[in-house]
């Protein structure tokens, strides 16, 4: 491998949420940090260096995004997705939850009907809360060990329910499902007939497995395109969530001045300049990086996937499809959800994300963030078995 995922990168004292504030946040000191998403590799280096010359220069006034910028976008689109874009379809936004406010903001009134599919991402509750929407779900089923969309409840939601937003997240946090394209025109078609805008959360749409394939919402056809609004960002796939810089896509010219105009509103016109150099960097020479990245990561799932089914029978993990997320049923350890959480950081001594928060269907279920060197994911693992043994 050209770049290196082995090395430990020290954390401590960089003010990272997920490593330096475990006894603020979950009161334990000494756990290991598998939860929120983002990554403990360095950036690719060619974003590292992007970032470095730009900082000697010296000036940080007030910048305009460059042509270059919308061009790499495009490119990484045609190139990983063959989506042709084009620049008029290009918004921004700091993050996706922002976009996700921004674009509820622009389209809905006090108590419209916004759909999503449990157990999934929990911002999610809480943008569709703050913005005066009532939450409808759609819950993904198991069938045979995977989640699925369950289609029949999909429509018929969105008649009884009024729905008038649905919020795709593919790939799926957290159950890792990467949607089929029969998936996703299954439900496209749907919301096209009830004439229900679709938010399509893609951030983790780069970091797919070898054997599935990320299809752009918007991508499958003009309908869809000109019904949606594409939530895509480089702060998964490169790991620069604290540079806060994502882009939205938004074929249709009467959504896309809906968004603008409430961003106007909220005043959140504004960008970093460093988010839009790291951007431009990863799409333009992130590539070869990313791609030996999940080849990494295949190495840490395939590891805890086979560690968990051949040593810990009490607990079933489902195979993530994309995303470095893994989410695991624990209900095998018959244990409350407060117990569950208790027991994982007081004895197996990891910090990761309980499924309860995820809704309906989570509870009893862990979210573990691997993307981490393969020797943390070693040692929790190990963690993980001596606790269950000393049950
Ligand atoms: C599905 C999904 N959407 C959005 C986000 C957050 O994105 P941002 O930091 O850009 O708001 C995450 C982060 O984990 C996520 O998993």
């Amino acid at each position: 491998m050209k770049y290196d995922f082995d090395t430990f990168v020290d954390r401590e004292n960089t003010n990272s949420i997920k490593w330096n504030y475990a006894k603020e946040y979950v009161g334990f000191e000494d756990v290991l940090p598998m939860w929120v998403a983002d990554m403990d590799f360095e950036t690719a280096p060619e974003i590292k260096q992007a970032i470095i010359d730009r900082a000697q220069h010296g000036i940080y006034g007030y910048t305009k995004r460059s042509e270059g910028y919308y061009q790499s976008i495009i490119d990484w689109s045609q190139k990983r997705f063959n989506w042709k874009i084009e620049k008029a379809w290009i918004t921004h936004s700091s993050g996706v939850v922002n976009a996700l406010f921004t674009s509820l903001r622009a389209l809905t009134g006090q108590n419209d009907g916004v759909m999503i599919q449990p157990p999934v991402y929990h911002p999610f509750y809480h943008a569709i809360k703050t913005c005066g929407c009532r939450v409808v779900l759609n819950p993904l089923k198991i069938v045979n060990d995977r989640y699925e969309v369950d289609i029949e409840d999909f429509e018929k939601k969105l008649i009884e329910e009024k729905v008038k937003i649905f919020v795709l997240c593919n790939p799926h946090n957290p159950t890792g499902r990467v949607f089929t394209l029969d998936e996703l025109t299954a439900m496209g078609k749907l919301c096209v007939k009830h004439g229900v805008v679709v938010i399509s959360d893609e951030i983790h749409g780069d970091l797919v497995y070898k054997g599935h394939r990320h299809i752009p919402f918007a991508s499958i056809s003009e309908d869809f395109a000109n019904n949606s609004i594409t939530c895509t960002a480089p702060s998964k796939t490169f790991n620069l969530a604290g540079l806060y810089t994502s882009n939205i896509i938004i074929p249709n010219e009467t959504l896309m001045k809906k968004y603008q105009d409430s961003c106007e509103r909220a005043d959140i016109n504004s960008f970093n300049i460093f988010g839009a150099i790291a951007c431009e960097a990863g799409y333009r020479y992130g590539e070869e990086w990313l791609d030996q990245l999940m080849d990494y990561m295949d190495g840490n799932r395939n590891f805890v996937l086979d560690f968990i089914r051949e040593r810990l029978p009490q607990l079933k993990a489902y195979e993530p499809e994309g995303t470095y997320l893994l989410w695991v049923d624990c209900n095998g350890l018959e244990k409350t959800k407060e117990e569950l959480e208790r027991f994982m950081l007081e004895k197996a001594r990891l910090w990761i994300n309980q499924g309860y928060i995820f809704g309906s269907g989570g509870e009893g279920f862990v979210r573990i963030n691997l993307a981490c060197q393969r020797s943390t994911v070693v040692e929790a693992m190990a963690r993980l078995e001596s606790a269950i043994k000393n049950l």
